[in-house]
């Protein structure tokens, strides 16, 4: 890896959050909704490039209600999380990858790229100077959850790639995704809205198509469910992702099966680990197309034996229900291990155990951060 151009000088907030008070956050973060004491500013230009790089207090961002990200979402965004190890070292799991889906994200969305050195040298120096927000690993699943994102922020109202572009990354302690316990979602079959379409953003991880997204999830939990999948656009039969995960078929016979990269699915960081880590545990492995009639008369005839969902926030998602307008059908057994198959379980399992740094990193996953 090159070495980083930016550099991200710390101004150190003058009133950060008393320590009980951050205690008690972390004591109990949920998802999304405390953030640290500072975060990561960065500003691109036509003229000058990539420069003013630093660490600031977090608080509200100064924009001009012309700014072009405000009428025509010219941004994009990236979704990780820095893991506490037993001896108190900080480590984030594969940021090269985010890297580059970040680079692929702002090629489509004409903004221009953060070099590899520069994303990762800017988590370090938020995590560094939020050291004290990283959750304690013990045996949980509680993490720092990190969020660059990189926004058309030059005021102008004509419709062109902006030339003035603000890069920013928030930070937000986050418990484990199920505050329960891991137990199967439900999941809705949108059948009146697609996700993506070929040529379109569908590869990229652009706030524009979460905002798309919003209709069906909201559609799916009318419908009693917790997520929405989506088909493909044009023949409206092939199964592509959730609003938010990737998706993983288990076969009887131990082989696994996740939709093939057909340039409209997100290419999650966990599914491409998962490919590798069920190889590892002896499952063959396929990206291929999967239709919805497979999965249906899959899980009737009992050759497909557990569904599950995989992404950064919720790591690996064991799916209970499918439901679509007029039917349902139940995947696995509530009864057994409360849902959640063992396939599902050990490659959840696996995927922790290299996070938490609680297995050798035999493939150079992990980035120490602090
Ligand atoms: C649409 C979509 N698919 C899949 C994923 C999973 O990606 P990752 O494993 O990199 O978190 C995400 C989350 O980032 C997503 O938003």
């Amino acid at each position: 890896m090159s070495s980083a151009a930016l550099s991200f000088p710390v101004s150190q907030r003058q009133d950060p959050l008393p320590v009980d008070q951050r205690e008690a956050v972390l004591a109990s973060p949920g998802f999304g909704k405390t953030f640290t004491d500072h975060m990561v500013l960065a500003t691109w230009t036509a003229e000058r490039g990539w420069h003013d790089g630093k660490v600031t207090a977090y608080g509200p961002l100064s924009l001009d209600p012309s700014a072009a990200v405000l009428h025509y979402a010219q941004e994009i965004f990236e979704g990780m999380k820095a893991y506490r190890h037993v001896d108190g070292s900080v480590w984030t799991f594969r940021p090269e990858a985010n890297a580059a889906r970040f680079a692929r994200s702002a090629g489509r969305l004409a903004l221009p790229v953060l070099p590899e050195a520069d994303f990762v040298e800017s988590l370090r120096a938020l995590v560094t100077a939020d050291e004290a927000w990283v959750p304690s690993g013990d045996g949980g699943e509680a993490s720092l959850y990190l969020r660059p994102f990189m926004f058309a922020s030059e005021a102008f109202l004509g419709v062109r790639p902006a030339r003035q572009v603000t890069y920013c990354v928030i930070a937000s302690p986050a418990g484990p995704y199920f505050a329960s316990g891991l137990k199967p979602v439900s999941i809705w079959l949108s059948t009146a809205y697609t996700r993506a379409a070929p040529g379109g953003t569908g590869a990229a991880k652009c706030g524009g198509n979460y905002a798309a997204s919003l209709a069906a999830q909201v559609e799916a939990t009318a419908n009693g469910c917790d997520q929405v999948a989506f088909l493909d656009a044009v023949e409206r039969r092939w199964v592509e992702e959730l609003g938010g995960m990737n998706l993983y078929f288990v076969h009887r016979d131990g082989s696994i099966v996740t939709p093939e990269l057909t340039g409209t699915i997100l290419e999650g960081i966990t599914r491409s680990s998962i490919l590798e880590l069920a190889e590892e545990l002896g499952h063959q492995v396929k990206e291929r197309r999967i239709s919805i009639q497979e999965w249906r008369e899959g899980v009737a005839s009992g050759d497909i034996t557990e569904v599950f969902a995989c992404g950064t926030a919720a790591v690996v998602t064991p799916v209970g229900r499918l439901a679509w307008e007029g039917g349902e059908m139940l995947i696995g057994d509530p009864e057994v291990d409360g849902g959640v198959g063992p396939v599902t379980a050990g490659l959840r399992q696996a995927l922790l155990d290299v996070q938490y740094g609680r297995t050798p990193d035999t493939r150079g996953w992990l980035t120490r951060l602090t």
